[in-house]
């Protein structure tokens, strides 16, 4: 069974492209993505297809009412599908949630735009929410496809031979080590010797290393306390002077 994935939307179009290329394309080609984008407006009442109104309380901007929302999400649902609503103020989307949404039978992504969604609607439809990262877009829609991408090569048989999600970065806590390809040397760089030496032992080790070094300097929050004591013992830890 292919992954099922509806966007609801404001932007329908915005869509056209970003997944009609490389192993995307080939995922939908080959029926392992199903990817259906859905024009909000369609479950607007009324001739002028209104979604959105002032917000209660006041303030700057205009706010997704929480009828056409709702009525967009229960008309596509399945019964077992996760229901999951972009915004800025909503904890992170992590790899995660990746792993965990690519293994469900059908994901709807719902595109905030203007000031956001009525809360009730997120309420109603038990949705879960999640942002892209701490800044603030000025809809959904890219935030959604960041969100189908890192799903779909998820996805069993996504991935061909020519990739790896197994190794890269967050699968194990940290980041992926550096990575070099030929030639052997570029402008006066030369790849670490250790790579071109041929023992598989000395590899993992020298990734291993390089790995955790880049996650202590970049992103420490992701490193448990075995981590730590890795880098530690490995020496990656700033020293500290005695106390007194
Ligand atoms: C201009 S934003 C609304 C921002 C909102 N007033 C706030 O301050 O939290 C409009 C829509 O863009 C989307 N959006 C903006 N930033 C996002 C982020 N970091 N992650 C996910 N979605 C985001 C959401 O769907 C949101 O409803």
């Amino acid at each position: 069974m292919p992954l099922r994935i509806d966007v609801v939307t404001l932007f329908p179009e915005m869509f056209v492209g970003p997944f009609d290329a490389s192993i995307l394309r080939r995922a939908r080609d080959e029926g392992r993505l199903d990817l259906r984008v859905h024009q909000l407006r369609q479950w607007a009442r009324g001739r002028h297809q209104v979604v959105d109104d002032y917000p209660y309380g006041g303030g700057p901007g205009m706010v997704l009412m929480a009828e056409p929302i709702c009525r967009a999400v229960e008309a596509v649902r399945g019964p077992t599908a996760v229901v999951v609503v972009l915004a800025a103020s909503a904890p992170l989307f992590r790899q995660e949630h990746a792993r965990a949404w690519a293994q469900a039978s059908q994901l709807v992504l719902v595109c905030g735009h203007y000031e956001g969604i009525d809360e009730r609607a997120i309420e109603v439809l038990g949705a879960q929410r999640v942002s892209i990262g701490d800044y603030v877009l000025t809809g959904g829609e890219l935030a959604a496809m960041v969100v189908i991408d890192a799903v779909a090569r998820l996805v069993p048989g996504v991935l061909g031979a020519e990739a790896s999600s197994i190794e890269e970065s967050y699968s194990a806590g940290v980041l992926e080590y550096p990575q070099y390809t030929r030639p052997v040397e570029f402008r006066g760089r030369r790849v670490p010797e250790v790579l071109v030496g041929g023992s598989h032992a000395a590899i993992a080790a020298w990734r291993r290393r390089a790995a955790l070094a880049r996650t202590l300097a970049w992103r420490p929050d992701l490193l448990d306390d075995p981590a730590w004591e890795e880098c530690a013992r490995l020496g990656l830890l700033p020293v500290r002077a005695p106390d007194g």
